[in-house]
């Protein structure tokens, strides 16, 4: 169904698909994986007609599609999801997967225009198309929900029914499973399974193991840009070069010493921590949240939210998607302000300042995916968490100790972050807070779009900086993992907190396991 040879693309200097052959049966689930940055994304971004290959071809059900534009290649049967959700916000579900079906509605601009009868009755054919899709893929529920309200996993889903409303023969999923939690993405699997069962074929990017490895037939593993692997998943996961790239030894916890462990870590000091008058007064808390109350709308999101944290802890929250935990923590960052409650902050009540005036007192927050200066270069990025600080000769040498921790970002460090992939990003984003010299850090799913030896390696960084006394605030869906390196967890349940004990005792909890641990 489809056949590609010596597939091309250059960014400049750069090859980023680097002769890639490749075919897919019609009918099959084929997977498709390998380091962040080895050129999956833009692979997907070639065959969908989102970029023009350097040179090499592209036939599609025995057609030529090379040149195609993404609409054209959309029409012909072609669509795709992405790396980073792309769902119109403002728009309810409905809409949005409407909005998707249009692309093989006929141009008619004028009859549009005059809302003529044939129009309005086109119109409700493509609702009713959408409609089949949300109850294909079991979210109908939620048609009329805004898709901005809904649960991260859950637009993720949404994604892929705007996806599967064109109709496609041929489905390209980038990182569908990132930043969902075990339940979902077993349900992911099962729809997947469906959705291939109905006659589509799909091809799969995703840094998932278990999850790939149990969907796809055939495995293709890239690395910087040229297929290094291709496979029944047992065989790619024996590969010695797939596992020296890609997989790593997989160890969370293990304290093994990769490269950077070796360095001196004299470069990130926050050992002044202790020293700090607010923090050795009464409490020693360096964080007190207070029966915090905060709204979407009318929607209470966090219930009377009470904990505290020490200085120098290091504390997992985990919890369903839609539980509350990123509002949570962006209530603390002040990204939005509770309805009620209190955030006292080394003794300071800093409820309701100022996002700025907070990170200017040192608590960092990292917000989950993104939020990288898309314009800015990777050095431009990673210094402006720099930017409130003074030390010259510090600064500099905590850059090193960041291109130390992702050599990947050194290569890369005069590209635009907005053209780093996906995983490339996530490491831009922990670098800039580690640049600001945080002493309180909010950390929202670090791991989410890693590869999995990078996960390993971002899971032994914060560990690393928890050594060197900072305090950390880690959510994560990836719950057995955060547990395994936190010392303390929580655990929030639709808004409230529901457990709260040492870490290793939650792993071990009944109640918790089989709700977050995936049984
Ligand atoms: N427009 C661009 N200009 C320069 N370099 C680019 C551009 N787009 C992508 N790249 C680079 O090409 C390489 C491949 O990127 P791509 O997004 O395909 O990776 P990926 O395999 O999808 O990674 P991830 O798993 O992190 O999402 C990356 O190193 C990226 O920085
Ligand atoms: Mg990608």
């Amino acid at each position: 169904m489809l056949r590609v040879q010596n597939l091309t693309k250059r960014f400049g200097g750069l090859v980023a698909v680097d002769n890639i052959d490749l075919h897919v049966r019609e009918g099959e689930i084929r997977g498709l994986i390998g380091p962040n940055g080895s050129g999956k994304t833009t692979f997907f971004n070639l065959i969908s007609g989102f970029d023009r290959a350097t040179s090499g071809k592209i036939e599609f059900m025995g057609s030529d599609i090379t040149a195609g534009s993404a609409h054209g290649l959309a029409r012909k049967g072609i669509a795709r999801t992405f790396q980073h959700i792309d769902l119109f916000k403002g728009m309810t579900v409905l809409e949005n997967v409407t909005a998707a079906a249009q692309c093989h509605a006929r141009p008619r601009f004028w009859s549009s225009l005059l809302g003529t009868p044939s129009v309005r009755k086109e119109d409700q054919a493509l609702r009713n198309l959408a409609m089949e899709q949300l109850e294909f893929v079991g979210i109908a529920d939620h048609a009329d929900d805004l898709a901005s309200s809904l649960p991260y996993g859950l637009q993720r889903i949404v994604e892929i029914t705007r996806a599967l409303a064109t109709r496609p023969a041929l489905l390209l999923l980038d990182e569908p499973a990132a930043g969902m939690n075990p339940t979902e993405k077993q349900d992911l699997v099962e729809l997947v399974r469906r959705i291939n069962a109905s006659g589509v074929t799909v091809i799969i990017i995703e840094h998932d193991m278990r999850l790939v490895m149990g969907l796809a037939e055939t495995i293709t593993v890239l690395d910087s840009g040229s297929k290094i692997c291709e496979g029944l998943p047992a065989e790619v996961q024996g590969n010695p070069r797939v596992i020296e790239s890609y997989l790593g030894s997989g160890g969370v916890g293990k304290k093994q010493t990769h490269a950077y462990a070796a360095e001196p870590s004299g470069a990130l000091d926050v050992s002044g921590a202790s020293q700090n008058p607010a923090a050795k007064g009464q409490d020693s808390f360096i964080l007190s949240v207070d029966s915090l109350n905060s709204y979407y709308g009318n929607v209470r999101v966090l219930k009377d939210i009470s904990f505290k944290m020490r200085e120098g802890e290091f504390t997992a929250l985990i919890g369903a998607n839609g539980a509350g935990k990123t509002t949570l923590l962006r209530t603390i960052s002040g990204m939005m302000s509770p309805r009620s409650g209190r955030v006292l902050y080394k003794g300071e009540d800093i409820t309701g300042l100022s996002s700025d005036r907070i990170v200017a007192r040192n608590l960092i927050y990292v917000p989950e995916g993104r939020g990288v200066f898309p314009a800015l270069s990777v050095q431009e990025n990673l210094m402006m968490g720099a930017f409130r600080r003074s030390d010259k000769e510090a600064i500099k040498e905590d850059l090193e100790y960041v291109f130390g921790l992702f050599p990947r970002l050194k290569d890369r460090r005069n590209q635009k972050g907005g053209s780093l992939s996906g995983g490339e990003q996530q490491m831009l984003a922990i670098g800039r807070a580690v640049m600001s010299r945080p002493r309180l850090l909010l950390l929202d799913e670090p791991s989410m779009g890693l590869a999995p030896k990078l996960v390993d390696e971002v899971f032994e960084t914060v560990m690393n900086l928890h050594d060197e006394g900072l305090t950390i605030l880690l959510v994560e869906q990836n719950a057995r993992a955060a547990l395994s390196v936190a010392e303390r967890g929580f655990v929030l349940e639709v808004g409230s907190l529901v457990h709260e004990g040492p870490a290793a005792q939650l792993c071990d909890d009944p109640a918790v396991k089989a709700a977050y641990l995936g049984g």
